[in-house]
């Protein structure tokens, strides 16, 4: 495969330099991957299709003055998948929280469903824009029952009658959930914590769902029922998903698209199977 495919020259760039030197930090020779400092727009526009739901163009972010994404492009196109992968602290959550609302952004914008959502607050995004958040870190209430913590999910609603509904509509579409529903989330393993998370955060039915790490920690069977779920949502309901995955072989699987983000900068962009195929993925991050 060709993974370069698309990218512009780097030739004397400064720039570049420092993504080589970057990597070599974390133990790519240069030559091993084919990294060029910019990957095209055109080429990511190419990737993502004819109907981009998200679009990240030059997207300059972080916290404070810290900026930790350097000019991001990103598409990904309706109803499609992207996984992100690429060592830890070169930026991913921060994309992630970057179109939530959780950063900083400085410059660029950020187009969901052809509008402008770059400055709008999280709330906008999760009831306005039909975006949901499923953070790494982990978001249940262990004190609140199964069923109250999905109502939490559902707090932007108007009334309660609605979020009533939407709770049903969750517990007939996941039973093994609705079967703890009167359970402390305390009592749940942590498999099935995760599965109440991304439960409750699709009381608003969202189309973009932002999921960071959605298997970390689990045990392959729920790994499994995780990806089950993401598969169901994105090909029977429809919905876009935009993950970030430490378990890089089983989210470029799943994931129409995968990009590399090195030190806040894509570094590769291509489709999940050509990721998949390349040898020097693979060693790096496939553990081959
Ligand atoms: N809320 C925050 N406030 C300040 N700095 C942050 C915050 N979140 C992340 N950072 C910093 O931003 C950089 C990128 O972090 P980020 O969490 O986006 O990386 P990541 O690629 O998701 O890493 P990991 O694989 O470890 O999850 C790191 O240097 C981190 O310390
Ligand atoms: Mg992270």
């Amino acid at each position: 495969m060709t993974p370069s495919r698309g990218l512009e020259s780097d030739a004397g760039s400064e720039q570049a330099a420092g993504t080589r030197d970057i990597l070599a930090g974390i133990g790519v020779p240069a030559e091993d991957l084919p990294v060029r400092e910019r990957v095209s727009r055109a080429h990511i526009a190419a990737l993502a299709g004819d109907a981009p739901h998200l679009r990240i163009e030059g997207l300059v972010a972080g916290y404070g003055r810290m900026e930790i994404l350097h000019d991001l492009d990103l598409q990904l196109g309706t109803a499609q998948s992207l996984c992100l992968i690429g060592p830890n602290g070169a930026g991913k959550s921060t994309v992630l929280n970057a179109i939530y609302g959780f950063a900083d952004i400085r410059r660029g914008s950020i187009v969901v469903d052809g509008r402008d959502i770059t400055r709008q607050p999280a709330s906008a995004k999760l009831k306005e824009a039909g975006i949901a958040y499923v953070p790494q870190d982990p978001s249940v209430f262990p004190d609140l029952t199964v069923e109250q913590n999905l109502r939490l999910g559902g707090y932007l609603m108007q009334g309660k009658g609605e979020a009533k509904v939407a709770v049903e509509r969750i517990f007939d579409q996941y039973p093994g959930i609705a079967e703890r529903r009167r359970e402390p989330a305390r009592v749940l393993s942590g498999g099935e914590r995760r599965l109440l998370e991304i439960a409750r955060a699709l009381m608003l039915d969202p189309q973009l769902l932002l999921m960071d790490e959605p298997s970390i920690g689990l045990e392959p069977r729920y790994v499994d029922m995780v990806f089950h779920m993401l598969d169901d949502l994105q090909h029977r309901e429809g919905k876009s998903i935009l993950m970030v995955e430490q378990n890089a072989r089983k989210g470029l699987m799943f994931a129409d698209l995968g990009y590399v983000l090195v030190a806040g900068q894509v570094v590769i962009a291509a489709t999940g199977d050509e990721l998949l195929h390349d040898r020097s993925i693979g060693r790096l991050f496939l553990g081959e």
